[in-house]
């Protein structure tokens, strides 16, 4: 059983291996494969919603995901995303939407995106006994005051930045940080300069642990996905094929076939009119 603790007690250890999740039949796979941690992203509003970024998601649309989630998973931490404008209106707000989370959605912990400009929140989450995972580096929830999604750290103020953000993130207690899209000598910098666990995408391999969407690593996506993302299966095309084969084995009569048919004895329908 994963835990916060199971997270603290594995950097310098042990690798954390995480997958972003959203619905029971997945969670159970995931789970199943032994991942340590599941993470409702707000990722779905793009992969599972069809939004153009995460910006539309709504705390309604995480709970459901997020509850679909906890009824697959037995052992796997389920992090769940705190969608844009669910934390950023004061710490009121950020408590009550983030219980919402833990009591109707099932999580065990929330993420947060955003460095010591959130301390009140993550500190005040912290004291109600809900386990903050920090997010920098890349901040989708950012992308209309950051432009584009691109590469973060890389003139030396920005680097610091993280550094320092990364530093006021574990003071407020958050239990883990997801370091998105920075060069990878920098994010071994950071996982370096705290003691929690620095989980990378995009981040390079010396960070305490990885995480990926799970529809970019399996082909699922589409054609185009980050230079960070290693396709570990081609999925899209074996479902694109089982999809084909299935209409044409429909069309041509061919399903079902006898095997596949529920059957009666044959004196029961010789007496029907
Ligand atoms: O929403 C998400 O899926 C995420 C991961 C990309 C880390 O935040």
């Amino acid at each position: 059983m994963n835990t916060v603790a199971t997270f603290k007690a594995a950097k310098g250890r042990q690798k954390l291996t995480m997958l972003t999740c959203y619905d029971y039949s997945m969670a159970k796979i995931m789970d199943e494969c032994g991942m340590n941690a599941l993470l409702v992203g707000d990722s779905l509003g793009m992969v599972m919603l069809g939004y153009a970024s995460t910006i539309p998601v709504t705390l309604d649309e995480m709970v459901h995901h997020c509850a679909a989630v906890a009824r697959g998973a037995k052992n796997s931490l389920i992090v769940c995303d705190l969608p844009f404008m669910a934390f950023q209106t004061g710490i009121h707000d950020t408590l009550v939407n983030a219980g919402r989370i833990i009591k109707d959605g099932g999580a065990q912990a929330v993420k947060l995106e955003g460095g010591s400009e959130f301390t009140p929140e993550i500190e005040a989450l912290v004291r109600a006994s809900i386990p903050v995972m920090g997010h920098i580096g890349l901040t989708p929830q950012s992308v209309n005051a950051l432009g584009s999604y691109r590469v973060q750290g890389k003139d030396p103020n920005a680097a610091q930045k993280l550094i320092d953000d990364a530093r006021a993130l574990e003071k407020a207690g958050a239990f883990a940080i997801v370091l998105e899209c920075v060069p990878a000598s920098l994010g071994a910098r950071i996982t370096e300069a705290v003691s929690i666990p620095v989980i990378g995408i995009g981040a390079g391999p010396e960070c305490d642990g990885q995480v990926l969407v799970w529809q970019d690593m399996t082909g699922i996506a589409g054609e185009h996905s980050p230079k960070f993302v290693r396709r570990f299966a081609e999925a899209g095309q074996m479902l694109r094929q089982a999809f084909t084969d299935y209409a044409a084995a429909v069309q041509a009569g061919q399903f079902p076939a006898d095997a596949e048919c529920y059957h009666i004895e044959p004196e029961i329908l010789a007496r029907l009119y």
